[in-house]
């Protein structure tokens, strides 16, 4: 691996093999989502607990600051909407010049396996990989499933993240899953993140799964709604940080949040 290439995952993966990403990426198709509706105002608080961010290039450039920010995992995928016909009918964007002029530590991508348009979000993906591999640039491929919430399962999962990983992407985001999540990491030879999804009933609910996707292989999350969706984003994120950096039980962080949220941490 290029010296590159290797400096700009360090950026991504801590030492110790783990990492927080906060994706604000949601606006690219669902426009000004819930708490999300100014994003750096969003993102301000939670900046000093996140490894990176992940973002489009217009969320980028109007609301991050240039001086005082995490790396960035720049989107580079999109071209749908929630009023659309199909949300897997995605194209690139944002080229890989414009991802290097924003000074991006690795780009990301939505691959839509067994939709539509399969075959042509695999192969962006592949000309993504070439194109940036040049330039050392990591991809990490977002295994999506648009409305399909309930494709989250084992062997789905394990054939999107496999797929990824052989076309190239450097870090696959997936989703965790109740049974069989170990298979999913185990058949993918990079390293393996998770995402939130929709907002769940509680905060416990969120630790519990982010522990348990650790446990089962994950190097860590890619995780937005459940975080600044929370009454309480920042309690939120320094508690899920408490479990990828610090090995906390989902318990153990539970009790950091209500601290934290009691103003006593
Ligand atoms: C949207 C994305 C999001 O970045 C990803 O789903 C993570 O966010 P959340 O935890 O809110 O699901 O790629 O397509």
């Amino acid at each position: 691996m290029d010296w590159g290439m290797r400096n700009r995952l360090s950026q991504l993966i801590q030492r110790d093999g783990r990492a927080l990403f906060l994706p604000i990426d949601h606006g690219y198709f669902q426009g000004p989502t819930h708490k999300l509706e100014k994003p750096g105002e969003t993102v301000k608080p939670l900046l000093p607990y996140a490894d990176a961010i992940m973002l489009t290039r217009g969320v980028l450039r109007n609301c991050i600051d240039p001086t005082n920010t995490k790396p960035i995992i720049l989107r580079v995928s999109g071209g749908t909407s929630m009023v659309g016909e199909d949300l897997s009918n995605e194209g690139i964007t944002t080229s890989v010049k414009e991802a290097i002029r924003l000074n991006a530590s690795a780009v990301s991508m939505s691959i839509f396996i067994g939709s539509r348009h399969e075959h042509q979000t695999l192969i962006n993906l592949a000309r993504l990989v070439d194109e940036c591999e040049e330039y050392g640039i990591p991809v990490m491929a977002v295994t999506a499933v648009g409305r399909e919430l309930e494709k989250r399962e084992a062997r789905y999962l394990a054939l999107c993240c496999r797929i990824a990983a052989e076309l190239g992407a450097r870090v696959v985001k997936t989703y965790y899953c109740r049974e069989g999540f170990e298979k999913v990491v185990e058949g993918c030879p990079v390293p393996v993140v998770i995402a939130g999804g929709p907002k769940v009933e509680s905060e416990m609910e969120v630790f519990e799964f982010v522990h348990a996707a650790i446990e089962k292989g994950a190097i860590g999350v890619n995780l937005g709604r459940n975080v600044w969706q929370s009454d309480y984003p920042v309690a939120m994120i320094r508690s899920i940080r408490a479990i990828i950096h610090e090995n906390y039980t989902a318990k153990e962080a539970h009790d950091l949040f209500v601290q934290i949220k009691e103003g006593k941490a």
